[in-house]
């Protein structure tokens, strides 16, 4: 089996957990939660499970910096900062725009955890990555070895993170006694999908003894439409499993839908009002930016189904401190973006 470099950050397996109450607050019957939030590294959330693999392929190139691209809410860019000053990698963040007021949590996180952030001046996100290349290229004429990193640790590297996850919820699917469902997951910049879908389709941990799954994946676009989203997913799952053999004991297919809503980071009093009343009901916390959407499309748009439904919460807590600490509408943040 091919095992790429890894460093190992999360408290795996995260729970996945049986959630009526959840599923009545949705309208929902057999609603299971798995709680990526919980993955136990600075405040948890999706992203840790894709550093874990991208700081592993920076260790072993013997990089001596990071040049990652987030903008100022990116939940990557400060749990990624974290992880690399606390194993000794420089981290400079390219963020699109200007300075924000006030700071969102996430940037306030990754400054304090030894960011410099570069601000590129512009609202159009993708200015991110060419400043982020052309400042990598200064950086190696100096003779520092960096490692730039696009938006959301979206690599097929990064997606490997999520590749391992698929064959972690298989098992628990399996000791749940779960052999049909329909998997619903908050998507970005898709890294996270395409790992999942890698997962389902190809043999990452030698577990095609595994029982049958038949998976229904939904991803929840909350950035960018579905469209202009889909084949990358593709490509990157394929290129994430390439090599690899395929999974004869997996059936999965799967879509991306258009969830956003408002727009990205912004929210509506609606919005507002759906998650406040969810967490009163469940005691998770639920950002409007990622989960709140995906949730809010999983209520209205989802068919109702027999199968069970498998929520996957991806974290984002520091963007509910953010809301709560700072009620506005739209949200504060919205010099987003194209
Ligand atoms: C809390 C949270 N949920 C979901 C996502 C989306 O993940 P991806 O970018 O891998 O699609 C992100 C991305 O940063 C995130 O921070």
């Amino acid at each position: 089996m091919i095992v790429p470099p890894h460093l190992p950050l999360a408290a795996l397996p995260t729970p996945l957990q049986h959630r009526p109450d959840l599923g009545a607050a949705l309208g929902r019957k057999a609603f299971w939660v798995k709680r990526d939030d919980l993955t136990g590294h600075s405040w948890g959330g999706n992203k840790v499970r894709t550093i874990e693999y991208l700081l592993g392929d920076a260790k072993a190139q013997s990089c001596d910096m990071v040049v990652l691209c987030g903008g100022p809410t990116s939940n990557f860019a400060a749990l990624m900062t974290a992880a690399c000053t606390a194993h000794g990698l420089e981290t400079v963040q390219v963020s699109y725009g200007t300075e924000p007021s006030p700071k969102p949590a996430a940037l306030a996180v990754g400054e304090a955890a030894g960011a410099t952030i570069r601000y590129t001046g512009s609202v159009d996100r993708s200015t991110m990555e060419d400043a982020a290349d052309a400042l990598a290229d200064v950086l190696r004429a100096q003779g520092r070895r960096p490692y730039p990193v696009p938006r959301g640790g979206a690599t097929v590297i990064g997606a490997l993170g999520y590749a391992h996850a698929a064959g972690e919820v298989r098992r628990q699917l399996r000791l749940a006694g779960i052999d049909a469902l329909t998997l619903v997951i908050p998507v970005g910049s898709g890294g996270s999908i395409a790992g999942l879908l890698a997962g389902f389709l190809f043999d990452f941990e030698g577990d095609d003894k595994e029982s049958p799954l038949d998976v229904e994946l939904i991803g929840v676009s909350v950035s960018r439409p579905p469209e202009a989203l889909r084949d990358e997913i593709d490509a990157k799952a394929r290129g994430c499993g390439e090599r690899r053999l395929r999974l004869a004991n997996v059936r999965c297919r799967w879509e991306l839908v258009d969830g956003r809503g408002a727009g990205f980071n912004r929210y509506d009093a609606d919005d507002a009002a759906f998650v406040d009343e969810l967490m009163r009901r469940s005691g998770l916390l639920i950002d409007t930016t990622y989960n709140g959407k995906a949730l809010r499309w999983l209520r209205d748009l989802l068919p109702q189904t027999d199968r069970s439904i498998l929520y996957w919460h991806t974290g984002g807590a520091l963007a509910v401190a953010d809301r709560l600490g700072s009620p506005r509408h739209p949200s504060p943040y919205h010099q987003e973006t194209k």
